[in-house]
């Protein structure tokens, strides 16, 4: 038996698909259980690069399934696209199996989402306008639509009628807008229900059997700790729960099937969207790490918020997740830096914080404690063995692991698969 979880550590775009792509050369499946087309997960292999949102990274394996489960919130245009996009270059997509119990995205979702966060004004989130929350509140509120509705012709139909009640009376009286033509969404979602059919199955025995089977199983999460819903910079988060608690309730396997815990940490820090970030840097060095780091959103294009390492952050993660190893990603863009800061500890009114505070008033208002570390001023891009690291780099490294508790279990170099140095050798 042997399942693995991979989780962000931060705020989203740590390099988790880079990371499941790695370790999905030795699994049997690859899990996605939280989160949609929010996410954005880059793969890239022999300069070949892939963007993934709904797919599993693992989908460039042959033979490897890719399930998006329960806890998935699904649009099946994205999905379709995607898996048109990976067949045109040669990817096969055969292995891919959709939950018939995923709750499914439709129109309203993304229109609501972008008009209903606009509304907000200051307050607003910075969404990804993919309709998530909006497909979670209705799941939550009972009224979703899930794959098994969408695959059965009358009850979608009736389903759909029945919402679009509802949706176009809030689309005219709260935001003026104009009501959306039941007929047109029908025949297009019928369309879609078509080519995602052989596709659709119940994962949930799938993936247990395969569990008890002693097969190689990989979940991958999507956004982060400090986005995850309850455990996140509350309300600035996404609707779903990152978390490695969240793949016991958005794959339907117990928790204790779940072996070994993985966080991905990118070496500094970003964010898009709003919400607070203790070491962001609106100054010179937030400006190197964002043009060292090609720092731009995957899914939305924005411009993404930079900053130091956060080891409070990690160590939360590491507490909420119960991370056996950390995997350290784009170590490489601090290679130029002459010295890196790591956020050790946050101060607020001259008091030491031993948690991350839950108010956001708080939050806004730590000092946070840094340490600083000399650069090592050298290309690490091309180093395979962990040895073979400049002296500083490891200094940076261990200071990490005795910051958060937690071991160090893959540092990653750069983008390609290959680039990747692995310490741990019992992941899987
Ligand atoms: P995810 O959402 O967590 O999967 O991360 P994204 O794919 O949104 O963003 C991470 C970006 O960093 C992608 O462009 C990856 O190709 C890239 N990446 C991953 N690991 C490394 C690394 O170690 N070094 C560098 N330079 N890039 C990396
Ligand atoms: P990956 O999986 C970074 C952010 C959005 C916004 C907030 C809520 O690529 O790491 P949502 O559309 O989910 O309701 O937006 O969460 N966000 C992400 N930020 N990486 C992501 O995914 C994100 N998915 C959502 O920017 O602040
Ligand atoms: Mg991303």
């Amino acid at each position: 038996m042997s399942a693995v979880v991979v989780t962000g550590t931060q705020w989203g775009d740590e390099g988790k698909g880079k990371i499941v792509d790695y370790l999905a050369q030795q699994a049997d499946t690859v899990v996605r259980y939280q989160g949609g087309s929010n996410a954005g997960h880059t793969v890239s292999v022999k300069g070949e690069e892939y963007k993934l949102r709904l797919l599993p990274s693992g989908i460039l394996y042959k033979g490897t399934h890719c399930i998006v489960g329960n806890g998935v919130v699904v649009d099946p245009k994205i999905m379709l696209e995607e898996m048109d996009a990976m067949t045109a270059r040669g990817i096969d997509v055969a292995g891919i199996r959709l939950s018939n119990r995923a709750h499914v995205v439709l129109p309203y979702h993304c229109l609501m989402d972008g008009i209903g966060d606009e509304s907000r004004g200051k307050n607003k989130i910075g969404t990804t306008k993919r309709g998530i929350g909006p497909c979670y509140m209705d799941r939550d509120n009972r009224i979703g639509i899930r794959v098994c509705d969408l695959m059965d012709k009358d009850e979608f139909a009736k389903r759909l009628k029945e919402n679009l009640v509802i949706k176009n009376n809030e689309l005219e009286k709260l935001y003026n807008h104009e009501p959306l033509d039941y007929k047109e969404m029908l025949a297009e979602y019928e369309g879609y229900a078509e080519r995602l059919r052989p596709y659709v199955c119940d994962t949930i025995a799938l993936l247990n059997d395969e569990i008890n089977a002693g097969k190689k199983i990989l979940f991958e999460g999507a956004q982060a700790t400090m986005l995850d819903i309850d455990y996140g910079t509350y309300p600035y988060v996404t609707a779903s729960h990152p978390i490695s608690g969240g793949v016991g309730v958005g794959a339907g396997v117990a928790p204790k099937k779940i072996d070994k815990v993985v966080g991905v940490v990118k070496a500094y820090c970003t964010r898009v969207g709003e919400g607070p970030f203790p070491t962001e840097q609106l100054n010179a060095v937030g400006d190197k790490l964002r043009e060292a780091g090609h720092e731009y959103g995957t899914v939305t294009g924005r411009p993404r918020r930079t900053g130091w390492l956060d080891a409070c952050v990690v160590r939360y993660a590491g507490l909420l997740s119960g991370i056996d190893y950390m995997a350290i990603t784009r170590l490489d863009i601090l290679d130029g830096f002459d010295e890196i800061r790591m956020c050790t500890g946050y101060k607020y009114k001259g008091e030491l914080l031993h948690e991350i505070p839950a108010s956001l008033k708080v939050l806004a208002e730590v000092e946070p404690v840094y340490e600083t570390f000399p650069g090592w001023k050298q290309d690490i891009s091309g180093i395979r063995d962990y040895a073979e690291l400049p002296e500083n780099t490891k200094k940076y490294l261990k200071r990490m692991t005795e910051v958060t508790g937690i071991a160090l279990g893959i540092v990653s170099v750069g983008p390609n698969r290959d680039q990747t140095i692995i310490i741990a050798r019992d992941i899987f």
